[in-house]
């Protein structure tokens, strides 16, 4: 694939690895991106910055000050101009510093100001890639958004063979591709997004609702409209600001939500439900609030409508709609349930045992369930990876065109 158009901020950090990076230019070059380099110091102990700039045609750029004269390298600048930033080697110590903010070199003032996706491809000996600290610092950023190339195994600088070795150019390459590829595969398509809780009003002072932080369908709408689509969101009350770009309904209950997503459904290609919504409201809403008394209190429910349910009935065959299962016991048989109950195409199953996942962190670890019976289980994950990962299942799904 052509990369031409494309500008690839590549961080280069001191690891014996840094030796790859030449070869990383040469093929990012080749393949048609424009590439500019930001090394930090210790790099330059192991490649010259005369390697570097010759391949990439341009100075490479390690310090804030550009010489005596009070010219600096605008590290805003350089985080804005760039379509994909990759560190590769990321050293242990980067990666320690990028997770927990640090800023005393351009390298790592670039990462905070950057706007584009990175990537991290660590080259470290087996035993720090292990360190609990480094793995920690990789979760972390894993957790802020950024993706991990993985270390391979193999033989070490050191002698020693293990987990630590820099995934190869090539694979680099094929991972920095397929991440450019699939930029606008969602381009013409009309998406739906339920997000965040209900509700449910007790009296005008309280009411009934649940813990969901909306993150997990704003990471969708995120993907999503990066990949092209129209997005409209129908968003339950949240404390996370919804970007401007989403055409957004805010509502408070889940008659409202039902009313709103009915009158939208029909013009959409995909509905991703991933609203947390009560199944139950206060059968009345008292007019002034409830009086405390001596004794207990008794509220009576009434079943609120299942949106997702409701609209599957509608669902004609060129749509897909996409679910969410939240289960504490018989976790897989009650999502693989929802495929028929609700008429989704895909469940994507919660997982409430695994640290990490869950209502209101940034990572979560799920299982997709296709109708054709194929599962798909993913590792704990930013949820902006997994809202990847379910975009990539939606056109597996049979009806996508
Ligand atoms: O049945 P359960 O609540 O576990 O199903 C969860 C799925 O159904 C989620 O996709 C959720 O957004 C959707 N749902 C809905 N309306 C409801 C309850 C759940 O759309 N009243």
């Amino acid at each position: 694939m052509s990369l031409k158009g494309k500008r690839i901020l590549l961080g280069v950090t001191g690891s014996i690895a840094a030796y790859k990076s030449a070869f990383l230019v040469r093929l990012l070059i080749k393949a048609g991106a424009e590439v500019q380099i930001v090394a930090t110091a210790s790099a330059f102990e192991f490649i010259t910055p005369l390697t570097l700039a010759t391949l990439s045609k341009k100075p490479v750029l390690s310090e804030f000050q550009k010489d005596n004269t009070g010219a600096w390298n605008n590290h805003v600048e350089l985080g804005l101009w760039a379509d994909l930033m990759i560190v590769a080697p990321a050293t242990a110590n980067t990666l320690g510093k990028f997770s927990g903010g640090l800023c005393d070199n351009l390298l790592e003032a670039v990462y905070l100001s950057a706007r584009c996706p990175v990537m991290l491809a660590p080259a470290m000996d087996l035993d720090m890639y292990q360190h609990s600290s480094v793995q920690d610092s990789m979760r972390k950023l894993i957790s802020y958004g950024n993706h991990i190339l993985e270390a391979q195994s193999g033989e070490l600088a050191s002698g020693l063979s293990g987990q630590g070795r820099m995934m190869e150019p090539e694979d680099i390459l094929i991972e920095i591709e397929s991440f450019f590829s699939k930029s606008k595969d969602f381009q013409g398509k009309k998406v739906l997004v339920t997000l965040g809780p209900t509700q449910e009003a007790l009296d005008p002072v309280r009411f009934i609702s649940n813990h969901s932080s909306g993150k997990m369908g704003l990471a969708i709408a995120e993907s999503f409209f990066k990949r092209g689509a129209e997005v409209h969101l129908i968003a339950g009350p949240i404390k996370t600001e919804i970007p401007s770009k989403f055409t957004t309904v805010n509502v408070s209950t889940a008659e409202e939500m039902l009313k709103s997503a009915q009158s939208k459904h029909s013009a959409m290609d995909i509905c991703v439900f991933s609203a947390a919504v009560a199944d139950y409201r206060p059968a009345e809403v008292a007019d002034q609030k409830i009086k405390k008394s001596d004794s207990d209190l008794s509220i009576s429910l009434t079943k609120n409508p299942d949106i997702a349910q409701t609209l599957g009935k509608k669902k004609s065959q060129k749509q897909i709609h996409v679910g969410f299962a939240l289960e504490t016991e018989n976790e897989k048989k009650n999502a693989k349930q929802k495929l028929t109950k609700k008429n989704f195409d895909l469940v994507v199953l919660n997982s409430l045992q695994d640290k990490g996942a869950g209502f209101q962190g940034d990572t979560n670890k799920v299982t997709i369930f296709h109708r054709s019976g194929e599962q798909i289980e993913s590792e704990l994950l930013s949820k902006s990876q997994v809202a990847e990962l379910i975009l990539d299942q939606i056109k597996n799904v049979p009806v996508w065109i």
